[in-house]
């Protein structure tokens, strides 16, 4: 029988080690949760890193037993691909290229060697898994390469590719010295599939001016293949969000959470550190809120969650003193006795907490300069059983694609960041409605099991497609 592998950077649980030893903690992620029932059946595995160094043999050995018994297969990174792969490739050249941010992208041929070699690393991991009726669905920006290497030992095989993240212009491409490597390593899928339209229209521009393959209605022709290019806007678990919002545990810390602010009006802002997502404009955007009407003081705080990530990357560790710095200069500006502006929390929050937030805030504040989809503004909405509450969000986020009844901004636009939230802070509760329960329709709709569903049809028959055209 043939079976599914799912592969990405990360494993969907995270090995850490800790005073007590090694935990195993599974993650909350979107991909993790749509995939969830695909890997778990049958003889299926996902194969990626678990996220943590491992030197000791025995520990590895352990590692790979407790991950095997849920249906995970670990690829070990040593301390050089974590730092020339991961920190490196992967998070200093391919993420700061392909969100525009070129001016932060290095360009390193240790870094470029070490990105070839992990991908051949996860390809022989997962040669070792797949037969040749295998299905294998390849996710993410770090594994670029996979496709085509896993095509040249498996030429039969199905072969799927997923970008998490927004794919750029080709004038952003042809900036890197490997882009055709790239893009011929993407293109050894029998699908490739982006977030919106825009980023696949982005891709196929690149394919042709780069490698000059030509395309039409999404078919590209390689001189041996025919590889087909879709978007599939990614989706949540909008159940999980809506029960979890609802229950009685989110409304009991909703009420703390509410008392403990002294019934301020709570505009929330959630992300991972990272440049890309606005958050030093956001801070501005609401300094300059308090600036400009006064009536807000003592009437509204900004909740603002930031979950550590990639502090080895210089860019990361410097975003977080400048966060830091904002955050405390304007608290210091504008706090009183009985309220803060900013309530700042630089971690994660477990799963119950975050639904009780979404649940209390009356605006969400959703604003990265670059994002491939972004779930948390699909988050807030899926948590609104009274649909009361304002989403803020980025125009260039792949979900303004979809969550067109959101207030839409430019991130870079302070006065009209400003303006958003002066209008969400006044608007009429019949308009929130409105505006709700038409994304909620949307957003419960296209959850991450239709996603998962429709990539893994539209896998399918591409496949049978190039069967049928190979023996015409
Ligand atoms: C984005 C990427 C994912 C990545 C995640 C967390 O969502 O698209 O591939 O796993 O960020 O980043 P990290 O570097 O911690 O894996």
């Amino acid at each position: 029988m043939s079976r599914t592998i799912i592969i990405s950077n990360r494993l969907p649980t995270k090995v850490q080690r800790t005073a007590k030893g090694l935990t195993f903690q599974p993650s909350e992620g979107g991909l993790a949760t749509g995939l969830g029932s695909i890997y778990q059946s049958g003889d299926n595995v996902w194969v990626g890193w678990p996220g943590l160094f491992v030197e000791d043999p025995a520990e590895e050995q352990h590692v790979t037993e407790q991950l095997q018994q849920d249906s995970m297969a670990p690829v070990f990174l040593t301390e050089a691909e974590i730092r020339d792969f991961y920190e490196g490739f992967s998070n200093s050249t391919l993420w700061p290229t392909f969100h525009y941010f070129s001016q932060y992208a290095t360009y390193e041929q240790a870094h470029w060697e070490a990105y070839v070699a992990v991908n051949e690393k996860f390809c022989q991991a997962v040669l070792a898994l797949a037969g040749p009726d295998d299905t294998i669905w390849v996710h993410d920006y770090q594994l670029l390469l996979l496709p085509e290497m896993l095509r040249r030992a498996r030429p039969e095989c199905t072969i799927g590719f997923f970008l998490h993240i927004p794919f750029p212009s080709y004038e952003m491409i042809r900036v890197l010295p490997w882009g055709a490597e790239l893009l011929q390593g993407m293109l050894g899928a029998d699908l490739i599939g982006f977030h919106t339209y825009s980023y696949m229209r982005h891709f196929l521009s690149a394919v042709s001016q780069m490698l000059g393959y030509s395309s039409q209605n999404g078919q590209i022709e390689t001189p041996s293949r025919t590889v087909l290019v879709d978007a599939f806007p990614m989706g949540i678990d909008y159940q999980r969000y809506a029960d979890a919002a609802a229950s009685e545990a989110a409304q009991a810390h909703a009420r703390t959470y509410g008392a403990a602010m002294h019934g301020a009006r709570v505009v929330l802002s959630i992300d991972r550190l990272d440049y890309t997502k606005g958050i030093s404009l956001r801070l501005r955007a609401f300094e300059e809120l308090l600036h400009r009407y006064p009536k807000w003081h003592e009437q509204v705080s900004l909740l603002m969650i930031v979950v550590p990530s990639r502090d080895q990357v210089a860019q990361y560790a410097a975003l977080k003193e400048e966060i830091d710095e904002l955050a405390g200069r304007i608290n210091a500006q504008y706090s009183t006795i009985s309220w803060t502006p900013i309530h700042y929390f630089y971690r994660s929050l477990p799963f119950e907490e975050l639904a009780a937030l979404y649940r209390l805030a009356d605006v969400a504040l959703v604003t990265p300069v670059r994002d491939g989809m972004n779930l948390v503004a699909k988050e807030f909405v899926a948590s609104k059983a009274d649909q009361r509450g304002v989403l803020i969000l980025s125009e260039r986020a792949g979900a303004a694609q979809e969550l067109s009844d959101a207030l839409l901004i430019n991130p870079t636009d302070t006065n009209q960041l400003v303006e958003a939230m002066h209008e969400a802070l006044l608007m009429p509760e019949e308009e929130q409605v409105l505006r709700m329960t038409h994304m909620q329709t949307l957003v419960q709709q296209y959850n991450v099991f239709a996603w998962t569903e429709l990539f893994l049809n539209r896998l399918t028959y591409s496949k049978i497609k190039q069967l049928t055209l190979s023996t015409d």
